[in-house]
């Protein structure tokens, strides 16, 4: 037994946390999840508590996280696959342009794997999807990677929004001044809309790519998959971000994964959806 490491935060999570109780039903008949039900956060938050150590507590949350990771999707049956089957990346020209990785933004592997599948799919005249523009940072980078007739339509609430979102985490990125610092301006291919995703007719886009990266609380996550689904162009691929990271974005993906081949991009904290 390796203490502190993966192996005795899984059994803790086994013993204390139990085994992961996804609402498998189909997604137009998916209600809200009841409360005994994807409460890890707390269960989590008391064992740190728990442990006064901030190293520790460091450490715990870490492993926990992980030992999350590995339950969800030993039992989610979501399908593991390899980052580098996205796309040729060996004869791939992209480009990146003022990349970072802050809080909220994609890491470089999880921008890579857009990167690619949006040259596969999102060919010259085509165009891509951003729900949650935040400060631009992945769109600039698509929007530099598209042929000349292709555009990114981005979604973000308006700047002044307050934040009223459900979720503590989505509302701490509405107020960041970050977000109003966007980086694609200036950009032509760049349409950005502001609004709230889950009020908006998708049926006016035009798009054979999309990433699912608004508001991260069951309801617009479900709502923003729906709207997706219904109207994106095949052949395509749908991208939803912060899987694993004890979201609503994993029962939502319960909910799909018996229709869709969805797989879990390995390294990462993302699901993506071929449609061909
Ligand atoms: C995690 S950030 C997006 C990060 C960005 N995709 C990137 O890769 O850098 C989430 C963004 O979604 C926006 N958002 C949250 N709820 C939304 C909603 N209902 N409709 C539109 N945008 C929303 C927030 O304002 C925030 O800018």
């Amino acid at each position: 037994m390796i203490y502190y490491g993966i192996e005795i935060w899984d059994i803790i999570f086994k013993k204390l946390i139990g085994s992961i109780k996804l609402n498998i039903t189909k997604i137009k008949n998916l209600k809200k999840k009841s409360s005994q039900e994807f409460n890890f956060k707390k269960k989590i938050s008391i064992l740190k508590s728990i442990i006064t150590d901030p190293k520790l507590r460091h450490s715990a949350k870490y492993n926990l996280m992980l030992a999350y990771k590995r339950r969800l999707l030993e039992e989610s049956g979501v399908r593991i696959i390899n980052p580098m089957s996205l796309a040729s990346f060996d004869d791939l020209d992209l480009q990146l342009s003022r990349a970072a990785y802050v809080r909220g933004n994609t890491t470089y592997l999880e921008m890579m794997c857009i990167l690619g599948l949006t040259k596969k799919y999102v060919t010259n005249g085509k165009n891509f999807l951003e729900i949650g523009t935040f400060d631009g940072n992945l769109t600039r980078n698509i929007s530099i990677n598209l042929d000349s007739n292709s555009k990114i339509i981005t979604i973000d609430l308006p700047e002044d929004s307050d934040p009223k979102n459900l979720l503590d985490s989505d509302n701490s990125l509405i107020e960041m001044d970050r977000r109003k610092k966007k980086k694609h301006l200036g950009l032509s291919n760049v349409e950005q809309v502001y609004g709230d995703s889950t009020k908006i007719d998708f049926s006016r886009f035009d798009f054979n790519g999309a990433f699912i990266d608004g508001g991260h609380d069951f309801e617009t996550v479900r709502l923003d998959t729906i709207n997706i689904l219904k109207n994106i162009n095949k052949p395509g691929f749908i991208a939803w971000h912060d899987y694993a990271m004890e979201t609503d974005v994993e029962e939502v993906i319960s909910s799909l994964y018996y229709d869709y081949d969805i797989c879990y991009v390995e390294g990462t904290n993302m699901v993506v959806l071929e449609l061909n």
